[in-house]
């Protein structure tokens, strides 16, 4: 093992589209864990929308920060909560190791056949999400008509497949490129898909949903809401579960629609945090492992190979660079 420990740490507030230049990497000795901790050695790092978020004003300057991670307990001083070899997840990402505590971690399920990374993606907190918003938020019944807009990102995928094994009808989803559109329709099993650069979204929206949609999940906000509450049918429901069309504009104009509809159509626009609902995660797990066992369910994920490149695997997800959930995995972890 190194003796050499590497954090992230931001050294300055965007405007705008963040850069390299607000970020740094420290380098500090490998920390010891004291007694009651143990010194994880990260594997995976999970790279976030939310994270531009908190480079606003959340994320303490010059300190390491933090993010969704999965390591492997490589010396403990609680080896009944913390043992040695034991993966866990933890949330002090962006740096290479960490000393946890034992509420701070928690311990993987065993389940012969899945990879590692899934317990981060569809498993993780970006499965729990897409799930959470078709069964808790959007309450989906069989045959509803589905719009999802930035479809093939982690969550958009996740929902699109989770969608179709839960009994939707139609699939339409929105993404950032040609290729996207592609892998939604031929991989992931959406019935259409645009990309929102090649018109106005209301037009392309209608074009690929004449008679409408009963669900709109919305990871974009924006011209994709507006669209979305204009084609939604009678008792139509938003999932709102993220703004990531606006994180880096923040002069961006606001959102416009026809605030008659919502009334006149008896819609239903509702928004969540995943944090608030933790105790679906083995309902997941029950769902989503055997069909991912079977080969029913696949996953999506771009993994960025080497902790050095967290920043730009990071900024690269910001930019659309991304298909599926974004990870980083440590070079020296082999696949899976
Ligand atoms: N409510 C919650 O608890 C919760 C939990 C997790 C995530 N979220 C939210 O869910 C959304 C998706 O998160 P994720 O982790 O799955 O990320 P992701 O979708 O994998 O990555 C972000 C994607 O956003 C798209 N994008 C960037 N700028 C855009 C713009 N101006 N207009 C339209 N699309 C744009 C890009 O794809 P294109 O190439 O298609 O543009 C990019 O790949 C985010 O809004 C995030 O904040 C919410």
């Amino acid at each position: 093992m190194t003796d050499t420990a590497l954090t992230v740490q931001q050294t300055a507030r965007p405007t705008g589209f963040p850069t390299p230049d607000h970020f740094r990497f420290a380098e500090s000795p490998v920390p010891e864990p004291a007694p009651g901790t143990a010194l994880v050695e990260n594997l995976y790092w999970s790279v976030d929308p939310y994270h531009r978020e908190m480079m606003d004003e959340h994320f303490e300057l010059n300190a390491p920060l933090e993010g969704r991670t999965l390591g492997r307990i490589v010396a403990t001083r609680d080896p009944v909560a913390l043992p040695e070899g034991e993966i866990v997840f933890h949330r002090q990402g962006w740096r290479t190791h960490a000393v946890v505590r034992p509420e701070e971690v928690r311990r993987l399920p065993h389940h012969d056949g899945v990879p590692l990374s899934a317990y981060l993606s569809v498993l993780g907190g970006t499965g729990l999400t897409a799930y959470v918003g078709l069964t808790r938020i959007a309450r989906l019944r069989e045959g509803d008509d589905l719009f999802v807009s930035a479809a093939a990102g982690g969550v958009g995928t996740a929902t699109g497949r989770f969608a179709r094994l839960l009994g939707a009808g139609r699939l339409i989803g929105s993404a950032g490129t040609p290729e996207k559109v592609r892998y939604l329709t031929e991989r992931v099993g959406y019935d259409e898909a645009f990309d929102y650069h090649s018109g106005p979204v209301a037009d392309l929206l209608a074009e690929a949903a004449p008679t409408g949609i009963d669900v709109f999940v919305d990871n974009v906000g924006g011209e994709h809401l507006g669209a979305a509450v204009g084609a939604l049918r009678e008792r139509g429901r938003v999932v709102r579960i993220g703004t990531v069309g606006q994180y880096n504009t923040p002069e961006a104009p606001p959102v416009l629609f026809n605030h008659a509809d919502v009334v006149e159509k008896s819609l239903r626009i509702e928004g969540f945090l995943v944090s608030n609902h933790r105790d679906v995660q083995e309902e997941l797990y029950e769902f989503a492992v055997p069909r991912l066992l079977s080969g029913a369910l696949a996953l999506d994920e771009t993994v960025v190979v080497g902790f050095e490149r967290i920043v730009e695997a990071f900024l690269l997800m910001l930019r659309g660079g991304n298909t599926g959930k974004i990870l980083v995995r440590a070079a020296d972890r082999p696949h899976g």
